[in-house]
Protein backbone atom coordinates (compact mmCIF):
# COMPACT_ATOMS: atom_id res chain seq x y z
CA UNK A 1 0.00 0.00 0.00
CA UNK A 2 1.19 3.43 -1.03
CA UNK A 3 2.28 5.78 1.64
CA UNK A 4 0.63 9.18 2.45
CA UNK A 5 2.87 12.07 2.62
CA UNK A 6 1.79 15.18 5.29
CA UNK A 7 3.57 18.48 2.63
CA UNK A 8 4.39 20.30 5.76
CA UNK A 9 6.68 17.80 7.05
CA UNK A 10 9.95 18.58 5.28
CA UNK A 11 11.61 15.20 5.49
CA UNK A 12 9.03 13.42 4.68
CA UNK A 13 8.92 16.02 0.91
CA UNK A 14 12.35 14.72 1.10
CA UNK A 15 11.65 10.95 0.15
CA UNK A 16 9.07 12.16 -3.06
CA UNK A 17 12.04 14.38 -4.49
CA UNK A 18 14.26 11.25 -3.58
CA UNK A 19 11.44 9.10 -5.56
CA UNK A 20 11.27 11.02 -8.51
CA UNK A 21 14.67 11.49 -9.08
CA UNK A 22 15.24 7.81 -9.08
CA UNK A 23 12.16 7.43 -11.73
CA UNK A 24 9.69 6.33 -9.28
CA UNK A 25 6.39 8.11 -10.11
CA UNK A 26 4.91 10.07 -7.01
CA UNK A 27 1.08 10.93 -6.96
CA UNK A 28 0.71 14.75 -6.37
CA UNK A 29 -2.06 17.51 -5.92
CA UNK A 30 -2.82 19.50 -8.52
CA UNK A 31 -5.48 22.55 -8.30
CA UNK A 32 -7.49 20.31 -10.80
CA UNK A 33 -7.11 16.45 -10.21
CA UNK A 34 -4.14 14.53 -8.90
CA UNK A 35 -1.53 13.70 -10.93
CA UNK A 36 0.96 11.00 -11.41
CA UNK A 37 3.64 12.54 -11.70
CA UNK A 38 7.30 11.77 -13.14
CA UNK A 39 10.50 13.26 -14.54
CA UNK A 40 9.55 14.01 -18.71
CA UNK A 41 13.40 13.59 -19.56
CA UNK A 42 13.41 10.05 -18.55
CA UNK A 43 12.31 7.02 -20.51
CA UNK A 44 12.10 5.11 -17.07
CA UNK A 45 10.17 7.52 -14.98
CA UNK A 46 7.84 7.53 -18.12
CA UNK A 47 7.31 3.85 -18.75
CA UNK A 48 6.48 3.41 -15.00
CA UNK A 49 3.71 6.03 -15.32
CA UNK A 50 2.44 4.15 -18.19
CA UNK A 51 3.03 0.72 -15.94
CA UNK A 52 0.84 1.97 -13.13
CA UNK A 53 -1.86 3.50 -14.98
CA UNK A 54 -1.93 0.27 -17.32
CA UNK A 55 -2.03 3.28 -19.74
CA UNK A 56 -1.39 2.28 -23.28
CA UNK A 57 1.32 4.57 -25.00
CA UNK A 58 -0.82 5.80 -27.38
CA UNK A 59 -1.69 8.10 -24.85
CA UNK A 60 0.20 11.59 -24.56
CA UNK A 61 1.52 12.77 -21.18
CA UNK A 62 1.17 16.62 -20.05
CA UNK A 63 4.55 18.02 -19.08
CA UNK A 64 3.83 20.19 -15.97
CA UNK A 65 6.50 23.12 -15.73
CA UNK A 66 7.05 25.68 -13.14
CA UNK A 67 7.58 28.56 -15.68
CA UNK A 68 8.09 29.75 -19.08
CA UNK A 69 11.54 29.51 -18.81
CA UNK A 70 11.13 25.85 -17.86
CA UNK A 71 8.84 25.44 -21.01
CA UNK A 72 11.50 25.97 -23.00
CA UNK A 73 13.30 23.14 -22.10
CA UNK A 74 10.44 20.71 -23.40
CA UNK A 75 9.22 23.30 -26.46
CA UNK A 76 11.46 23.46 -30.20
CA UNK A 77 10.21 26.86 -30.10
CA UNK A 78 7.60 28.99 -27.84
CA UNK A 79 5.45 31.31 -30.94
CA UNK A 80 4.00 34.36 -29.48
CA UNK A 81 0.56 33.58 -29.17
CA UNK A 82 1.56 30.72 -27.01
CA UNK A 83 3.56 32.69 -24.67
CA UNK A 84 0.84 35.56 -24.74
CA UNK A 85 -1.43 32.38 -23.51
CA UNK A 86 1.36 31.33 -20.99
CA UNK A 87 1.81 35.17 -19.41
CA UNK A 88 -2.16 35.16 -19.14
CA UNK A 89 -2.75 31.82 -17.78
CA UNK A 90 -0.17 30.58 -16.08
CA UNK A 91 0.02 29.14 -13.29
CA UNK A 92 -3.03 27.56 -13.91
CA UNK A 93 -5.38 24.98 -15.87
CA UNK A 94 -4.38 26.16 -19.11
CA UNK A 95 -2.21 23.37 -21.06
CA UNK A 96 -0.85 24.34 -24.33
CA UNK A 97 0.10 22.03 -27.24
CA UNK A 98 3.50 23.05 -28.55
CA UNK A 99 6.19 22.02 -31.16
CA UNK A 100 8.33 19.68 -28.79
CA UNK A 101 11.90 19.83 -28.44
CA UNK A 102 13.77 16.84 -29.22
CA UNK A 103 15.01 16.56 -25.65
CA UNK A 104 11.59 15.16 -24.82
CA UNK A 105 11.00 11.47 -25.52
CA UNK A 106 8.53 10.25 -27.82
CA UNK A 107 7.17 8.15 -25.20
CA UNK A 108 5.64 11.58 -23.26
CA UNK A 109 4.04 12.58 -26.62
CA UNK A 110 3.17 9.25 -28.50
CA UNK A 111 5.44 10.18 -30.97
CA UNK A 112 3.85 13.36 -31.87
CA UNK A 113 5.77 16.43 -32.64
CA UNK A 114 3.64 18.93 -30.33
CA UNK A 115 4.20 18.50 -26.28
CA UNK A 116 1.33 19.22 -23.88
CA UNK A 117 2.65 22.31 -21.37
CA UNK A 118 0.81 23.37 -18.35
CA UNK A 119 2.12 25.20 -15.51
CA UNK A 120 0.19 23.40 -11.75
CA UNK A 121 -0.79 26.43 -9.77
CA UNK A 122 -0.91 23.65 -6.59
CA UNK A 123 1.51 25.04 -4.15
CA UNK A 124 2.99 21.64 -3.22
CA UNK A 125 3.28 21.09 -7.11
CA UNK A 126 5.36 24.39 -7.56
CA UNK A 127 7.31 23.08 -4.40
CA UNK A 128 8.42 20.03 -6.06
CA UNK A 129 9.16 21.49 -9.19
CA UNK A 130 11.42 24.00 -8.09
CA UNK A 131 13.41 21.30 -5.83
CA UNK A 132 13.37 18.86 -9.01
CA UNK A 133 14.47 21.76 -10.92
CA UNK A 134 12.96 19.93 -14.54
CA UNK A 135 9.83 19.22 -16.10
CA UNK A 136 7.34 16.85 -14.99
CA UNK A 137 4.77 14.62 -16.68
CA UNK A 138 1.66 13.82 -14.51
CA UNK A 139 -1.34 12.48 -15.82
CA UNK A 140 -4.35 11.87 -13.87
CA UNK A 141 -3.74 9.54 -11.22
CA UNK A 142 -6.52 7.14 -12.14
CA UNK A 143 -6.19 3.66 -14.17
CA UNK A 144 -6.88 3.84 -17.69
CA UNK A 145 -10.35 5.32 -18.56
CA UNK A 146 -10.75 5.38 -14.49
CA UNK A 147 -12.35 8.46 -12.72
CA UNK A 148 -9.87 11.55 -12.45
CA UNK A 149 -9.23 11.47 -8.40
CA UNK A 150 -9.57 14.57 -6.70
CA UNK A 151 -8.57 13.43 -3.30
CA UNK A 152 -5.25 11.56 -2.18
CA UNK A 153 -7.91 8.78 -0.85
CA UNK A 154 -9.08 8.26 -4.41
CA UNK A 155 -5.41 7.98 -5.80
CA UNK A 156 -4.67 5.25 -2.60
CA UNK A 157 -7.94 3.53 -3.93
CA UNK A 158 -7.23 3.78 -7.65
CA UNK A 159 -3.37 2.99 -7.55
CA UNK A 160 -2.18 1.96 -4.25
CA UNK A 161 -2.81 -1.83 -5.30
CA UNK A 162 -1.46 -1.25 -8.29
CA UNK A 163 2.51 -0.68 -6.72
CA UNK A 164 2.24 3.46 -5.97
CA UNK A 165 5.16 4.15 -3.72
CA UNK A 166 4.04 7.92 -2.57
CA UNK A 167 0.86 10.18 -2.64
CA UNK A 168 1.29 13.42 -1.69
CA UNK A 169 -1.96 14.44 0.93
CA UNK A 170 -2.38 18.00 -0.87
CA UNK A 171 -6.58 18.37 0.17
CA UNK A 172 -9.54 18.44 -2.26
CA UNK A 173 -8.65 19.49 -5.90
CA UNK A 174 -9.75 23.05 -6.17
CA UNK A 175 -11.16 22.66 -9.70
CA UNK A 176 -12.17 19.04 -9.84
CA UNK A 177 -12.21 18.83 -13.52
CA UNK A 178 -8.74 18.45 -14.97
CA UNK A 179 -7.29 21.35 -17.23
CA UNK A 180 -8.53 22.99 -20.92
CA UNK A 181 -6.08 21.44 -23.53
CA UNK A 182 -5.61 24.16 -26.08
CA UNK A 183 -3.81 24.47 -29.50
CA UNK A 184 -2.85 27.88 -31.69
CA UNK A 185 -3.75 28.14 -35.05
CA UNK A 186 -2.16 30.84 -36.05
CA UNK A 187 -2.81 30.55 -40.09
CA UNK A 188 -6.47 30.25 -39.01
CA UNK A 189 -6.17 33.10 -36.03
CA UNK A 190 -7.51 30.20 -34.15
CA UNK A 191 -7.37 28.92 -30.35
CA UNK A 192 -8.39 25.23 -30.37
CA UNK A 193 -10.11 23.77 -28.04
CA UNK A 194 -9.27 19.61 -27.53
CA UNK A 195 -10.62 19.14 -24.13
CA UNK A 196 -12.70 21.50 -22.27
CA UNK A 197 -11.64 21.84 -18.61
CA UNK A 198 -11.01 24.23 -15.65
CA UNK A 199 -10.16 27.23 -17.74
CA UNK A 200 -13.18 28.41 -19.26
CA UNK A 201 -13.78 29.22 -22.61
CA UNK A 202 -15.15 32.64 -21.95
CA UNK A 203 -12.23 33.66 -20.39
CA UNK A 204 -9.97 32.50 -23.05
CA UNK A 205 -12.18 33.76 -25.40
CA UNK A 206 -11.70 37.36 -23.36
CA UNK A 207 -8.24 37.37 -23.66
CA UNK A 208 -7.68 36.34 -27.27
CA UNK A 209 -10.52 38.46 -28.93
CA UNK A 210 -7.79 41.50 -28.04
CA UNK A 211 -5.05 39.94 -29.90
CA UNK A 212 -7.64 39.19 -33.21
CA UNK A 213 -7.91 35.72 -32.32
CA UNK A 214 -11.20 33.31 -31.72
CA UNK A 215 -11.43 30.45 -29.64
CA UNK A 216 -13.09 26.98 -31.64
CA UNK A 217 -13.74 24.25 -29.70
CA UNK A 218 -15.03 20.76 -31.92
CA UNK A 219 -14.43 17.24 -31.98
CA UNK A 220 -13.82 18.35 -35.54
CA UNK A 221 -10.55 20.21 -34.83
CA UNK A 222 -8.56 16.92 -34.09
CA UNK A 223 -8.52 14.21 -37.84
CA UNK A 224 -9.55 10.72 -36.92
CA UNK A 225 -5.37 9.92 -36.21
CA UNK A 226 -5.18 12.18 -33.93
CA UNK A 227 -8.33 11.67 -32.27
CA UNK A 228 -7.78 8.05 -31.70
CA UNK A 229 -4.03 9.39 -30.16
CA UNK A 230 -5.83 11.99 -27.79
CA UNK A 231 -7.79 9.48 -25.04
CA UNK A 232 -9.10 12.15 -23.19
CA UNK A 233 -11.57 12.66 -26.25
CA UNK A 234 -12.57 9.20 -26.29
CA UNK A 235 -16.28 8.56 -25.96
CA UNK A 236 -15.56 5.95 -22.86
CA UNK A 237 -13.52 7.42 -20.16
CA UNK A 238 -13.85 8.89 -16.80
CA UNK A 239 -15.95 5.26 -16.56
CA UNK A 240 -17.95 3.95 -13.56
CA UNK A 241 -18.87 0.44 -13.86
CA UNK A 242 -22.08 0.71 -13.99
CA UNK A 243 -24.17 2.50 -16.85
CA UNK A 244 -24.31 6.18 -16.81
CA UNK A 245 -27.48 7.90 -18.73
CA UNK A 246 -26.19 11.71 -19.27
CA UNK A 247 -29.27 13.66 -20.56
CA UNK A 248 -28.90 17.09 -22.17
CA UNK A 249 -30.75 20.05 -23.81
CA UNK A 250 -33.96 17.23 -24.45
CA UNK A 251 -35.08 17.46 -21.43
CA UNK A 252 -35.75 21.41 -20.41
CA UNK A 253 -37.62 21.60 -23.43
CA UNK A 254 -40.14 19.02 -22.37
CA UNK A 255 -38.85 16.37 -24.84
CA UNK A 256 -37.49 13.73 -21.50
CA UNK A 257 -40.19 11.69 -19.94
CA UNK A 258 -39.06 11.14 -16.14
CA UNK A 259 -41.13 8.42 -16.07
CA UNK A 260 -38.92 6.57 -17.57
CA UNK A 261 -36.32 6.45 -14.34
CA UNK A 262 -36.84 3.60 -12.21
CA UNK A 263 -36.47 3.34 -8.70
CA UNK A 264 -32.95 2.09 -8.63
CA UNK A 265 -31.47 5.63 -10.20
CA UNK A 266 -29.70 7.64 -8.74
CA UNK A 267 -30.74 10.52 -10.64
CA UNK A 268 -27.48 13.89 -10.98
CA UNK A 269 -28.32 17.17 -11.06
CA UNK A 270 -25.91 19.48 -12.02
CA UNK A 271 -27.08 22.32 -10.41
CA UNK A 272 -29.51 23.49 -7.86
CA UNK A 273 -31.26 25.00 -11.01
CA UNK A 274 -31.37 22.17 -12.83
CA UNK A 275 -33.14 20.38 -10.03
CA UNK A 276 -36.13 23.06 -9.73
CA UNK A 277 -36.61 23.18 -13.86
CA UNK A 278 -36.92 19.39 -13.19
CA UNK A 279 -39.22 19.55 -10.74
CA UNK A 280 -41.32 22.16 -12.38
CA UNK A 281 -41.10 19.78 -15.59
CA UNK A 282 -42.80 16.56 -14.10
CA UNK A 283 -39.68 14.93 -12.12
CA UNK A 284 -40.91 13.29 -8.98
CA UNK A 285 -38.49 13.28 -6.09
CA UNK A 286 -37.52 10.22 -5.57
CA UNK A 287 -35.00 8.61 -2.62
CA UNK A 288 -31.36 8.67 -4.47
CA UNK A 289 -30.89 12.47 -5.37
CA UNK A 290 -27.99 14.16 -5.65
CA UNK A 291 -27.69 18.12 -6.61
CA UNK A 292 -23.99 18.85 -7.30
CA UNK A 293 -23.63 22.41 -6.75
CA UNK A 294 -25.64 25.93 -5.87
CA UNK A 295 -23.23 26.48 -9.63
CA UNK A 296 -20.95 24.99 -12.12
CA UNK A 297 -17.77 25.80 -10.24
CA UNK A 298 -19.59 23.81 -7.06
CA UNK A 299 -20.33 21.12 -9.24
CA UNK A 300 -17.30 20.66 -11.43
CA UNK A 301 -15.39 20.39 -7.81
CA UNK A 302 -17.83 17.71 -6.70
CA UNK A 303 -18.37 15.58 -9.89
CA UNK A 304 -15.73 13.28 -9.74
CA UNK A 305 -16.03 11.88 -6.18
CA UNK A 306 -19.63 11.73 -6.88
CA UNK A 307 -18.92 9.45 -9.67
CA UNK A 308 -17.11 7.66 -7.60
CA UNK A 309 -20.00 7.85 -4.74
CA UNK A 310 -22.36 5.94 -7.41
CA UNK A 311 -19.94 3.77 -8.17
CA UNK A 312 -19.68 1.86 -4.83
CA UNK A 313 -23.41 2.75 -3.90
CA UNK A 314 -24.78 -1.24 -4.40
CA UNK A 315 -28.14 0.41 -3.94
CA UNK A 316 -28.06 1.64 -7.18
CA UNK A 317 -28.35 0.37 -10.60
CA UNK A 318 -27.68 3.25 -13.36
CA UNK A 319 -26.67 7.28 -12.78
CA UNK A 320 -28.77 9.25 -14.41
CA UNK A 321 -27.46 12.55 -14.98
CA UNK A 322 -28.79 16.01 -16.38
CA UNK A 323 -27.11 19.17 -17.40
CA UNK A 324 -28.45 22.02 -18.97
CA UNK A 325 -25.42 24.96 -18.07
CA UNK A 326 -23.17 24.47 -21.47
CA UNK A 327 -20.98 28.03 -20.09
CA UNK A 328 -18.19 28.85 -17.83
CA UNK A 329 -17.18 24.99 -16.06
CA UNK A 330 -20.64 23.46 -17.38
CA UNK A 331 -19.01 22.93 -20.86
CA UNK A 332 -16.02 20.55 -18.92
CA UNK A 333 -18.89 18.65 -16.68
CA UNK A 334 -21.03 17.81 -19.75
CA UNK A 335 -17.88 16.53 -21.88
CA UNK A 336 -16.83 14.19 -18.77
CA UNK A 337 -20.61 13.23 -18.31
CA UNK A 338 -21.13 12.37 -21.80
CA UNK A 339 -17.37 10.31 -21.68
CA UNK A 340 -18.57 8.60 -18.58
CA UNK A 341 -22.13 7.84 -20.38
CA UNK A 342 -20.16 5.76 -22.88
CA UNK A 343 -19.27 3.22 -20.14
CA UNK A 344 -21.53 0.84 -20.46
CA UNK A 345 -19.56 -2.21 -20.79
CA UNK A 346 -20.16 -5.66 -22.38
O1 LIG B 1 -5.44 18.94 -15.21
C1 LIG B 1 -4.76 18.14 -15.86
O2 LIG B 1 -4.47 18.34 -17.04
C2 LIG B 1 -4.27 16.87 -15.12
C3 LIG B 1 -3.34 17.30 -14.00
C4 LIG B 1 -2.72 16.13 -13.30
O3 LIG B 1 -2.38 18.19 -14.47
N1 LIG B 1 -3.63 15.99 -16.05
C5 LIG B 1 -4.33 15.28 -16.97
O4 LIG B 1 -3.55 14.42 -17.71
O5 LIG B 1 -5.52 15.37 -17.12
P1 LIG B 1 -4.18 13.22 -18.56
O6 LIG B 1 -3.00 12.47 -19.06
O7 LIG B 1 -5.13 12.47 -17.72
O8 LIG B 1 -4.89 13.93 -19.75
C6 LIG B 1 -4.10 14.61 -20.70
C7 LIG B 1 -4.86 14.86 -21.95
C8 LIG B 1 -5.19 13.58 -22.66
O9 LIG B 1 -6.47 13.71 -23.21
C9 LIG B 1 -4.14 13.51 -23.75
O10 LIG B 1 -4.60 12.77 -24.85
C10 LIG B 1 -3.96 15.00 -24.07
O11 LIG B 1 -4.05 15.65 -22.82
N2 LIG B 1 -2.61 15.23 -24.61
C11 LIG B 1 -1.44 15.16 -23.93
N3 LIG B 1 -0.41 15.36 -24.76
C12 LIG B 1 -0.93 15.56 -25.97
C13 LIG B 1 -0.37 15.78 -27.26
N4 LIG B 1 0.94 15.85 -27.44
N5 LIG B 1 -1.22 15.93 -28.31
C14 LIG B 1 -2.56 15.85 -28.14
N6 LIG B 1 -3.15 15.63 -26.94
C15 LIG B 1 -2.35 15.47 -25.88
MG1 LIG C 1 -6.85 11.46 -17.30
Amino acid sequence: MALVIDPQIESQLQWVIEDIKANRPVALPTETVYGLAGRVFSEIALGNIFFLKARPTFDPLIAHVSDFEMALSVCERITEMEAELMKRFWPGPLTILCLKSKRVPDLCTASSEWVAVRSPAHPVFRRILSVVGEPLAAPSANRFQGISPTSYRHVLSELGPHGLGLVVDGGDCQHGVESTVVRVNDAEMKIEILRPGACPREEIETFVSSLGYTVVASESVLDAREQQHSPGRLAKHYSPSKPVLYVNREWTEGVFDFDLLKNDDCVLFVTAEDFEMAKRLGFKNQSAVNVLGHDSVEAAARLFKSLRDFDGDTNSKRLVAFASDFRGLGAAICDRLSRAGGSERS
